[in-house]
């Protein structure tokens, strides 16, 4: 018989109902060290007090509100995003796919709006930009689309840092270039700065729009607000999700003025999208997080884990290859299955996230503690014990 819950997740036999800072609390009682964060969501660990401060007060007041009106919270959430980004204007949403599908929508608005026939976008293999029909069709993996054809049209997809593809691909008829500056899904790959600096270019040469998604890399994840900072470039259209709602569901995109053209009153909306409740609690993120002082700290916490990992890697050479990625966005390249990994760990009471290419995911909240690093470190060393018997 189905299960009353739609079976599209395998899931793992336990259920949280409690956490505290970088620690879930299963039912049984049992505290795992929480390296996953919920996929890079809890960015301040569960039950931040700032955070539940920030949702209960807006609880007290008014939970929702529609768009025909003025949202107060929406707006002062808007204001943070456009002053600490290249970002003119912001439209909230609910989720990362959301934002890809506004994304894409305004990248298409942009072409019609200057009478121009210019629809392809394109993506890159390994890509991961949510499960709508429009974010399947854009990371177009196998794995994904089998069975929910006909895609939609108007993507096409590059090896992944391809750049000699891409300079074949891309022309004065190409829409858009769609890319994570950090692939998260795919297994924590990051984009050199050269590449993002040169795929900048190419897009500033044929006036393709540049559409970065940072919403599983972007706030504070990488230790800068944005991963594309690092390469001192900007995009016109940037996807925002996960972190930004610190748990709570959110998302944003953000776009130059020039890029958002197209956008008028009545062509895009969301009945959710702007809720008090989520921007009450993402102004307050982004507060906290947009801080040099919170990111300087978040770059500290990971060249410490970072070169903890280093040695775990090196103390085992049968399951471990290498350390990968930017701040506290890590992954290790394993020769073990990283499902085994994952499991290793559940046993060792420690959250882990597998993805692709053989990479298993660390993503803990970005103030975790240094306590609490030294102890994932030790866990991840016994889990691998249990690997390597
Ligand atoms: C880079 C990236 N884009 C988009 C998405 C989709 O976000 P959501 O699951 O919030 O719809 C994800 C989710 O993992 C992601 O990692």
């Amino acid at each position: 018989m189905i299960p009353h819950v739609l079976p599209t997740y395998n899931r793992a036999d336990i259920a949280f109902e409690k956490g505290e800072g970088a620690w879930a609390i299963a039912t049984d009682g049992t505290r795992y060290l929480d390296l996953g964060a919920g996929i890079a969501v809890n960015a301040l660990g569960h039950a931040n007090p700032d955070l539940v401060a920030a949702l209960t007060e807006q609880a007290n007041r008014i939970w929702h509100v529609s768009n025909l009106y003025h949202i107060p919270q929406q707006e002062k959430l808007a204001d943070l995003l456009v002053e600490h980004t290249f970002a003119d204007t912001a439209f909230i949403t609910n989720s990362g796919t959301e934002s890809a599908e506004l994304a894409i929508k305004m990248a298409r608005k942009y072409w019609y709006e200057k009478g121009e026939d210019r629809v392809e976008i394109l993506t890159f293999e390994g890509a991961f930009h949510g499960r709508s029909t429009g974010a399947i069709a854009a990371a177009g993996s196998e794995k994904m689309v089998k069975g929910f054809g006909p895609l939609m049209p108007g993507f096409k997809q590059l090896p992944w840092a391809d750049m000699d593809a891409l300079k074949a691909a891309i022309s004065d008829q190409t829409a858009a270039v769609m890319v994570e500056p950090v692939q998260g899904e795919g297994g924590i790959r990051p984009l050199s700065d050269a590449d993002l600096r040169l795929i900048r270019q190419l897009c500033d040469d044929t006036g393709a729009l540049l559409i970065l998604d940072e919403v599983q890399c972007g706030m504070g994840r990488t230790g800068k607000l944005f991963a594309h900072e690092y390469a001192g470039i900007a995009p016109d259209i940037m996807m925002v999700a996960k972190g930004i709602g610190g748990g709570f569901p959110l998302g944003a995109v953000l776009a130059t003025e020039a890029a958002a053209a197209g956008m008028a009153a009545g062509t895009h909306g969301s009945t959710y999208g702007g809720n008090p409740l989520a921007c009450a609690v993402g102004a307050r993120v982004m507060e906290i997080i947009a801080d040099p002082a919170f990111l300087a700290e978040v770059n500290r916490k990971a060249a410490l884990f970072r070169q903890k990992l280093e040695g775990l890697v090196a103390a085992h050479p049968d399951v471990f290859e290498s350390v990968r990625g930017q701040g506290l966005m890590l992954g290790l390249k394993c020769k073990a299955a990283p499902a085994d990994l994952v499991k290793a760990g559940y046993a060792e009471h420690i959250l882990t996230v597998p993805a692709a290419d053989s990479t298993l995911r660390l993503l803990p909240p970005l103030n975790i503690g240094d306590d609490d690093i030294n102890e994932a470190v030790a866990r991840l060393d016994r889990a691998a014990g249990r690997l390597h018997g």
